[in-house]
């Protein structure tokens, strides 16, 4: 089986609708589908004005539909808005807003069920990372994520693992640690879902992942996809890791 290479923008709090739609209006020659999470301001202009290979998405929603949640956005608003995806416990949701993975299952279950497809983001922190609870952190984050999903629910969900350490720090994960720490996911799915899960799923990788390092991370086995936060916000270098990460097949 072979697998187009997912290359997914972050653009977290950064961009208002101007720069957002000047950015993707420059996309336009793409020939692969790549994904942008856009802010939710920019979303409807993005969904009016992108070129076709480009996929919106959202950066986060409630698990509720409507309500008195004030400030929150519900998954029907950012769909009706222009998004096919959510990231979902992203690590700045986790540490910065105490999202925890049943407040993150929650969110899950809700986007699936109206029809969102999900990124769900997992990562350990340095100090788990120095105390060797790497596989066990990430084992818990994964499965009590997506606690009670179906096996047809799992299917619309991609994984993407990013150390909270390499976050937005300079520091990647070496390609070897990349590698090592996603064939362990993709063990764990495989143990619980099966082969053919295990094989469709995409893991993607992510945490200051740069034009020069793309290479090296994307041409690991297990390495499906990436997620940029940094790097996407400009023109140039998320060209350069498109037109890198292109050139690969899983
Ligand atoms: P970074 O962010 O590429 O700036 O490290 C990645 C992310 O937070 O998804």
């Amino acid at each position: 089986m072979s697998k187009e290479v997912r290359v997914v923008a972050n653009w977290k709090m950064n961009k208002t609708i101007k720069e957002s739609i000047e950015f993707i209006q420059q996309l336009d020659h793409l020939i692969q589908v790549i994904s942008i999470a856009a802010p939710s301001t920019a979303l409807h202009s993005c969904s009016q004005n992108k070129p076709p290979m480009v996929s919106l998405g959202a950066q986060n929603i409630h698990f509720e539909s409507h309500g008195p949640f004030t400030g929150e956005i519900s998954a029907e608003m950012v769909k009706d808005a222009g998004a096919e995806f959510v990231i979902l416990g992203h690590s700045e949701r986790r540490y910065l807003f105490h999202e925890d993975n049943e407040f993150i299952n929650k969110k899950i279950k809700h986007a699936l069920l109206s029809d969102l497809q999900v990124i769900l983001c997992i990562g350990e922190n340095h100090t788990e990372r120095e105390s060797e609870q790497t596989d066990e952190v990430l084992k818990k984050q994964l499965f009590e994520s997506l606690f009670e999903l179906t096996e047809e629910q799992v299917s619309q969900v991609t994984i993407a693992y990013e150390p909270v350490w390499a976050i937005g720090t300079d520091l990647p994960a070496t390609p070897q640690m990349a590698q090592e720490t996603h064939s362990m996911l993709r063990k764990l799915i495989f143990e619980k879902w099966g082969q053919e899960m295990a094989e469709k799923i995409y893991i993607l990788h992510g945490g200051s992942i740069k034009p020069d390092n793309i290479e090296e991370l994307i041409m690991q086995p297990d390495i499906d996809g990436v997620l940029i936060g940094g790097a996407s916000l400009q023109i140039d270098s998320f060209l350069q890791i498109i037109q890198k990460a292109g050139k690969y097949k899983k």
